[in-house]
């Protein structure tokens, strides 16, 4: 465990330092540096996890000069899950499922291993907020982006059986919908991401997907006041800030699910996958919520 003082080879690093790292663009706003190497300064593991920016044309590049370099795994954020794919010599059947891969570990023969942990970082959280089973709830998702792939991965091998998919752009729902439900519409039905015409009286559980209100609007457009008082609201986008949808979830009083702890707990298993250990999850978290502790 962590004492008050990092020993001088977490300080300074040495010969024996191993590399993590998260490769994105953009990558600054990322909290996973911070998350993983609280971890590793947690269990004195001689590890270092950087951020980098990798621009798309460089992607094949920096995969091979990553692993050129002794590296030992890396996360990938956006533009990067969807193009990692094809460079993968195995894929965990998530990553295969979900058409993406957000965990890199690099094998013994120096093999690139493709996982994806947002299906289970997302379910994980859910589960420890809704203690009857998942299957019978009325599930609304909002936005069929990249996103949105994981979370249905998730909900699907839950069992759950009432998931209505609601985007912007009605195709890429269908799309969606068919890919995931194997063409069953009463796994997964789509409607149109009209606020005013939305079922909210029927449904349990509402998860966002979407960027929406994130980019200079102030609040979610969502009529909360005809959702039924029990409904709980999981935002798998995050902002040290608060996300609009959060700050409705207030307002309302409904249970609010918070993307950063989704963030927490992919990486946990990310953490798992790379060293072996157990992420001090709840200690991670205090960590991150302390004032002192700067997130940007
Ligand atoms: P990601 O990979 O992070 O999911 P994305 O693929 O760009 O990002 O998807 C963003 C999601 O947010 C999409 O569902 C998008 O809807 P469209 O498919 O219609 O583009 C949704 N979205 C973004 N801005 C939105 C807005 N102002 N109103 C409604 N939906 C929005």
């Amino acid at each position: 465990m962590i004492s008050s003082r990092p020993s001088p080879r977490l300080l300074f690093g040495d010969g024996e330092s191993r590399l993590l790292g998260v490769f994105g663009d953009p990558i600054a706003h990322s909290l996973s540096p911070k998350i993983h190497n609280l971890s590793l300064a947690y269990w004195d593991l001689n590890y270092r996890y950087l951020p980098f920016r990798v621009r798309p044309k460089n992607l094949e590049q920096a995969l091979f000069g990553f692993r050129a370099l002794g590296g030992v795994g890396f996360n990938a954020t956006i533009p990067h899950k969807e193009a990692l794919l094809p460079f993968m010599d195995q894929l965990s059947l998530t990553a295969k499922k979900v058409g993406a891969v957000n965990t890199v570990s690099i094998g013994p023969e120096g093999q690139f291993i493709g996982d994806n942990t947002d299906t289970y970082g997302f379910i994980t959280v859910l589960k420890k907020q809704v203690s009857t089973v998942l299957e019978d709830k009325n599930i609304l998702v909002l936005g069929a982006g990249g996103a949105c792939r994981a979370v249905l991965v998730a909900l699907l091998d839950e069992g759950c059986q009432h998931i209505l998919l609601a985007n912007r752009t009605r195709e890429r729902a269908e799309t969606l919908a068919n890919h995931f439900s194997h063409g069953d519409p009463a796994k997964i039905s789509t409607i149109p991401l009209d606020f005013t015409s939305l079922p909210l009286e029927e449904v349990d559980i509402i998860v966002n997907t979407t960027s929406l209100g994130l980019h200079g609007h102030d609040e979610f457009p969502l009529p909360a006041h005809r959702l039924p008082s029990h409904a709980l609201l999981y935002d798998i986008v995050y902002s040290t800030q608060g996300t609009p949808l959060k700050r409705l979830a207030q307002k309302h009083r409904l249970t609010f699910v918070d993307g950063l702890d989704m963030l927490i707990h992919q990486a946990a298993l990310a953490f798992k996958i790379w060293t072996g250990r157990d992420m001090p999850v709840e200690w991670v978290k205090g960590q991150l919520s302390n004032p002192g502790t700067k997130n940007e």
